[in-house]
Order: structure tokens, then C-alpha cells, then sequence
């Protein structure tokens, strides 16, 4: 790993959480197994997140292609934006953002405001569906990398949620952190939960794992749709990973798996019991998660510790991957206020396994 080229970007290592409170709440030692968060919400870029490590690989590339702008694309409240509009300040790079929206003036909030913080140049793409944020963001891309091209600048292209494989390399490198962590710990959790998107996260720690001879299980929690061609891009992506690191492991879809119960009504678009993982971690352990992401890679997590599925003798991991700048949206405080008219339980009232 440490031959790739990599720009330092993020805190490192993160810090794990041994989660006792969160524990506590869910029947104690003798309900629930020991929950550990490793903490990438704390990677410190520009607000921290899981898209600092791919960024890290990201970025050290386009300087080496000679780049002097990053261009990227993403929903409007993307973290991986965000991230790479923080990452090209410190890189002394432009950055352009191609973001799809249902407005043409979208809230200055959340990870959007950020965005503009960073001094990043945003072009619009309108969203061609009334809930989801998809787009046809392709010419705009291309219009940005010919604009740039005619102003004498190399442009340096990330795809979406920096999951190419060079991005995959972060979280080969995260994996082999994390082990450590838990060789040092003498700890071997059965099962590693995180939220899985654009897929760079899996392939980095699927085949992280194998190379690094991890011994939990990954157990990825699919926040939108399209898995036949999401595990495809995964496959590919640690595939070429590994050839760029010239070793011989590779990943096969059977490595793959990705938990598809936990979307709710599509991407972006929190689920009940997401939004209650918000309110328990948060009174639990202080801990923000995201409504997008996290919120429902975690809900998977406590659904199964409450139904049973890991034991009380067991340890798992929960990969934190960031993402709280969302909480700070109209979006997310209109759902929690719909949330508690429709008089679900809070996290206080519903602290006991169930
Ligand atoms: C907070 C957060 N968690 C998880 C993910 C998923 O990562 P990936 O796109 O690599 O699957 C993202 C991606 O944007 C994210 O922002």
C-alpha cells in the first residue's frame, strides 16, 4: 500500500468507540453483543467522512496527471462533493462540482452550503425524477472538462462518490488500520455493518479484508437500488485495485454481499427506522449519524441485535462513514418533525430490545 502515491488529508488513524451506552440501551451484556464504531465521521476533512481516504489516493493522482482542477458530480447534498471541494483548498486545485437538484436554486444548507464555503464552482443539473436526485450529468461533465481545456487547464475527472480504483485503494489502506486497531484491541469482532453506496467503500474492504486477513464478516446495508450492476462495479473496482497494487488477490461477487432490506423508498430518502437510529445514537453515545447513509446502515445493525440475530457473546463493528452536514437541511428537520407527529417512539421510550 504504502508505494501508492497519497496525499495526507485525513486524521489518522481514527479512533474506535467502544459503544457501552448504545449497548446499555439495547438489553446490556446480556442481550447485545459489544458494539466498537470506528470512527470515519472523524477523518476530519472539511467536516470528516468516509470520502477522505479515497481522496487521499484521489488527489496524489491528479497531481501526478498535472491537474489543476478536480471535477466531480453528485446529488446536491453529496458528502463525497463536499469532501473533494475541501480536499482541492488544501491541494491548491479548482474545484467543480456537478450537482443534481430539484430546484434551480437549491437551500445554501447542509453539505451545499459547505460547498460554496469551499469556494468550489457548482453547475446545476436538473433531477429528471421528483423524488430521487438522478440527472443526466454526462454533458455537463463534459462541457466543465472542455471549458477547462480551453482555459489551458488539465482537468481530473472523479466519478461519482470517488468509487474508481484508485479510490478503492482508501479503504484497502482503512482495512489495514482497522486490523491492526483490533490486533492491538486482541479483539476479533464476527461482523463489520456499514452503508454502501457507490460501492468504492465495499471494494476498498472487500478486498481490504482479504489481503489483511480480516476476521469479521462485511456486512454492507445497500441505500439505493441497482445491485446487479453496483456489484459489478465493486468487483471491477477491487479488482483493478489489486492490479494497481500488484498482487494477485481477487474479489468475486460472491465476496459481495450487500444487505438490500434497509433502502425504504430509494435513495436519500430516509426511512423510519433510520431516523430513530439518529435520535439513538445521538442519545446514546452523542454519536451523529446521517439521514441518508448511516442512518440506515445502522438501523440494520439494531434491527439484528434486537432480533437476535448476534449473539450477546459476539463483538461487531460499525463503520461511522460521516455524512452528518445533512442533519443541518430543511429536508431532515421537516422528516424528524413528521416523524413525531405520526407518534413513533423515541429513542427514550424505546431503549429496551424489541
Ligand atoms: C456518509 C456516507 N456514508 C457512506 C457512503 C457510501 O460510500 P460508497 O459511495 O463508497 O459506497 C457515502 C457516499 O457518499 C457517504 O457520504
Amino acid at each position: 500500500m504504502d508505494h501508492r502515491p497519497r496525499v495526507p488529508l485525513a486524521v489518522l488513524p481514527t479512533p474506535i468507540t467502544d459503544a457501552v451506552r448504545l449497548r446499555e440501551a439495547l438489553g446490556g451484556p446480556a442481550r447485545s453483543p459489544r458494539i466498537l464504531i470506528k470512527r470515519d465521521d472523524l477523518t476530519g476533512l472539511g467536516l470528516g467522512g468516509n470520502k477522505a481516504r479515497k481522496l487521499e489516493y484521489l488527489v496524489a493522482d491528479a497531481l501526478a496527471a498535472g491537474a489543476h482542477t478536480l471535477i466531480t458530480t453528485g446529488a446536491v447534498q453529496s458528502n463525497h462533493a463536499r469532501m473533494t471541494a475541501a480536499a482541492a483548498r488544501i491541494a491548491g486545485l479548482r474545484c467543480i462540482l456537478v450537482l443534481t437538484a430539484h430546484s434551480e436554486a437549491p437551500a445554501l444548507e447542509g453539505n451545499f452550503l459547505l460547498d460554496h464555503l469551499f469556494g468550489a464552482e457548482i453547475r446545476l443539473v436538473p433531477s429528471t425524477d421528483p423524488m430521487l436526485a438522478v440527472g443526466d450529468d454526462a454533458p455537463v461533465v463534459a462541457q466543465a472538462v472542455a471549458d477547462e481545456q480551453a482555459a489551458g487547464r488539465v482537468p481530473y475527472v472523479i466519478p461519482v462518490g470517488g468509487s474508481s480504483p484508485v479510490g478503492t485503494l482508501g479503504y484497502v489502506q482503512g482495512t489495514a488500520e482497522l486490523v491492526a486497531q483490533l490486533q492491538a484491541l486482541q479483539i476479533a469482532p464476527s461482523r463489520l455493518y456499514y452503508a454502501s453506496g457507490s460501492r468504492g467503500t465495499q471494494a476498498g474492504l472487500t478486498l481490504g479484508a482479504k489481503l489483511s486477513d480480516a476476521p469479521y464478516r462485511l456486512w454492507g446495508v445497500a441505500v439505493s437500488a441497482g445491485e446487479p450492476e453496483k456489484i459489478e462495479r465493486a468487483r471491477r473496482a477491487a479488482n483493478d485495485a489489486a492490479a494497481l497494487l500488484g498482487v494477485d488477490t481477487r474479489v468475486t461477487h460472491e465476496d459481495l454481499f450487500t444487505e438490500q432490506g434497509f433502502i425504504g423508498e430509494g435513495y436519500g430518502i430516509p426511512t423510519a427506522e433510520g431516523l430513530d437510529a439518529i435520535e439513538l445514537l445521538a442519545q446514546t453515545e452523542a454519536i451523529l449519524l446521517d439521514p441518508c447513509y448511516t442512518s440506515k446502515g445502522c438501523a440494520a445493525l439494531l434491527r439484528h441485535i434486537r432480533q437476535g440475530a448476534i449473539g450477546p457473546d459476539e463483538t461487531v463493528v460499525f463503520l461511522h462513514t460521516g455524512g452528518a452536514p445533512a442533519l443541518f437541511t430543511s429536508r431532515y428537520r421537516q422528516q424528524r418533525a413528521e416523524t413525531a407527529a405520526a407518534g413513533r417512539p423515541t429513542a427514550d421510550e424505546s431503549t429496551g430490545p424489541r
